[in-house]
């Protein structure tokens, strides 16, 4: 930086130079002088006299005499030069330095009423503390202070469940007090180096820690704080809440902070009326090795400064609810969940993932999300922030109410199903929902699909307009298409609710013609194919009996409960039931899409699969194949 910052700085001065005009060479020198010797980055003036002396010396001219002008051309140069803001060149015939008095040399009475009245604390609804500090008083006046201070203000605080620390209106104050403050929310067993803080003019660092010995009671390190900011807050509230930030002690809310400096000072160029302002120290944070400075506190939650405040009372009362949620959604998953050799695990990462961070419903949910999926490796089993879900629904059974008069049996049946024989002879099913069979039904499918289509050369099955139904007549209409001569394992049920195990296999009897296993057979889909009709396309494709071609399907989660959490808008997803298909594979219900081929294909990328490492739990997601034909 200091390389390229130097030439443009060198330019400036060329420009400015004249024997007559109102900024004399000596001037320059003075100034680069008082840079040289105050200005907190000196790192980045290296070279800089030398490159202004050889300016001097080659004579430039650019007459400016107008002094204000001046002032400007050269504030934009060194900013520009040195890329700091905050140094500035003013011209001011009628300046008077004023230096305010020290705090520390008021009369005594005086300075506690100054205190005091820059201190304002109260106790809120649901034991929530709030204090605001709108001066950050500096380490001389706070050991001499500090007792009458805990008893009026801390004392009553100290004791409150968590806290809301205002500093939006705190524009004041010293940055030697910052370590009392940060020690109030820390521990004393373990000190924590804050900040470190260059001076320029004294070259020294100072580095600031926590206290092991304080007044009064800690707040401790485990209570909510939160820290609201405006665009005011400046100076050691920006420090203060800087630190806390990110020590990750405190959740900050509100505005942007206004980015001011350690320390600024304006100084008189020589004699003349010109002034420059420099900032004289630089902080900088041991935690990220950056600073507060200039750029201020951006806060974890972005509200206008008028509303921080009930932001904040939102945001703790969601983390006040952190610990009820988990616990519910833990008694849902030992409940439910069908995996059960991963509860345990789940239940673990559940119980010591810190969520301190959380700043919203829908962050917790995020979060909550991430934990199971990290070791469910189950995309069914989901938390969602659902602001517009109402009751716990549950996937159940279908209303099936299969009508018993024939006549009105065969009327449902067409609602259901459309049976043609295409040109060159190929058989056509649309089924739009999988209905839970009976005997009469069965006979009656049979004459209206199986006698219907039992001599075509081929069969196209539309699942296009599927939208799910009972798993129960999967073997079915499985049973069909197979040579019954056979028996053959279709896919098994876990069901974690029942704690049953039921294999589907092919029907020993059934009723009507079989298309047995040599025609083929094809099954479109379509993106609201869903849940059974999924379930479907799947097992056509795991046993090999034929091509799906259509869009991928909805990936409609199947076998699930969904509950509320009390209190909350978050909601969990837990599956209680287990499709295993005829490989031994769990399916965990994602979409499906087409396969070119019945056999080859599918097969050979479930292999690529498992030797890529993939953990089996993946099967059934998206399964990439080209629709061909
Ligand atoms: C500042 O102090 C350091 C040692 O602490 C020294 O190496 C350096 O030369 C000093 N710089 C100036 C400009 O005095
Ligand atoms: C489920 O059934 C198996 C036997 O089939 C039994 O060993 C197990 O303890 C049962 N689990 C529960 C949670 O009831």
């Amino acid at each position: 930086m200091a390389h390229s910052t130097v030439p443009l700085l060198m330019m400036l001065f060329l420009c400015t130079l004249s024997s007559n005009s109102s900024f004399q060479p000596a001037l320059v020198l003075e100034m680069a002088k008082i840079l040289l010797e105050n200005y907190c980055f000196p790192e980045n003036l290296v070279g800089m006299q030398e490159a202004i002396q050889q300016a001097i010396n080659s004579g430039e001219i650019l007459q400016i005499s107008d002094r204000k002008t001046l002032a400007t051309v050269l504030t934009a140069g060194v900013q520009g030069a040195l890329n700091d803001p905050r140094l500035t060149i003013s011209y001011e015939p009628n300046f008077v330095p004023v230096m305010p008095p020290a705090l520390s040399s008021l009369p005594k009475e005086q300075l506690i009423r100054l205190v005091k009245n820059s201190v304002k604390s109260d106790i809120l609804e649901n034991n929530v503390g709030y204090l605001r500090i709108d001066r950050i008083i500096g380490e001389e006046t706070a050991v001499k202070f500090g007792s009458q201070l805990m008893e009026s203000i801390w004392d009553k605080i100290a004791h409150t469940s968590s806290l809301i620390f205002d500093l939006r209106y705190s524009t004041a104050g010293e940055l030697s007090g910052v370590p009392f403050i940060i020690s109030y929310f820390s521990d004393p067993e373990s000190l924590i180096h804050i900040d470190t803080v260059y001076d320029r003019p004294s070259n020294s660092t100072k580095e600031l820690w926590t206290i092991p010995s304080i007044v009064g009671e800690r707040y401790g390190k485990e209570k909510d704080v939160i820290i609201l900011t405006s665009r005011h807050t400046t100076g050691a509230a920006e420090a203060v809440a800087y630190a806390l930030k990110k020590l990750r002690r405190a959740i900050t809310v509100g505005e942007r902070s206004a980015g001011g400096s350690v320390k600024v000072q304006k100084i008189r160029i020589a004699q003349s009326k010109f002034y420059i302002t420099v900032p004289v120290a630089r902080s900088v944070s041991p935690i990220t090795g950056q600073s507060w400075e200039v750029t201020g506190v951006s806060p974890n939650v972005h509200v206008i400064a008028k509303e921080a405040v009930a932001k904040a009372k939102s945001l703790l009362a969601i983390r006040n609810s952190i610990p009820k949620v988990v616990q519910s959604i833990s008694d849902k998953i030992n409940r439910f969940y069908t995996f059960t050799e991963r509860v345990p695990a789940l239940l673990q990462l559940l119980e010591s993932t810190d969520f301190v961070s959380v700043v919203s419903e829908e962050d917790l949910a995020i979060r909550l999300n991430q934990v199971l999926q990290t070791v469910s490796e189950d995309p069914r089993l989901t938390i969602k922030y659902m602001p517009e879900y109402a009751a716990n629904v549950e996937e159940g059974p279908e209303d099936d109410r299969v009508p018993d008069d024939p006549g009105l049996l065969m009327e449902y049946i067409d609602t259901l199903l459309k049976v043609e024989i295409l040109p060159g002879n190929t058989g056509y099913v649309r089924f739009d929902k999988f209905v839970k069979s009976s005997a009469k039904l069965e006979e009656a499918m049979a004459k209206k699909v199986w006698v219907a289509l039992k001599d075509t050369a081929n069969l196209i099955i539309d699942l296009r307009y599927n939208t799910g139904g009972s798993s129960t007549s999967l073997a079915i209409i499985l049973s069909y298409l197979q040579d019954t001569s056979q028996k053959q394992h279709f896919f098994t049920i876990y069901d974690r609710i029942q704690n049953s195990t039921t294999e589907h296999n092919t029907l020993p009897k059934i009723t009507g013609p079989v298309y047995g296993s040599k025609r083929e057979i094809y099954v479109l889909t379509s993106y609201y194919t869903a849940s059974v009709g999924e379930e479907f396309a799947y097992l056509i494709q795991s046993l090999h009996r034929g091509t799906v071609i259509g869009e991928i399907t909805s990936g409609t989660l199947m076998h699930s409960k969904t509950f509320k959490i009390e209190g909350t808008n978050i909601a969990i997803t837990v599956p209680f039931i287990n499709f295993i298909d005829n490989n031994g594979e769990f399916w965990l219900g994602a979409k499906i899409s087409g396969t070119t081929s019945p056999t080859s294909k599918v097969h050979g990328e479930d292999e690529t699969i498992h030797n890529a490492g993939t953990p089996a739990t993946l099967k059934g997601r998206e399964k990439a194949g080209v629709p061909a034909l």
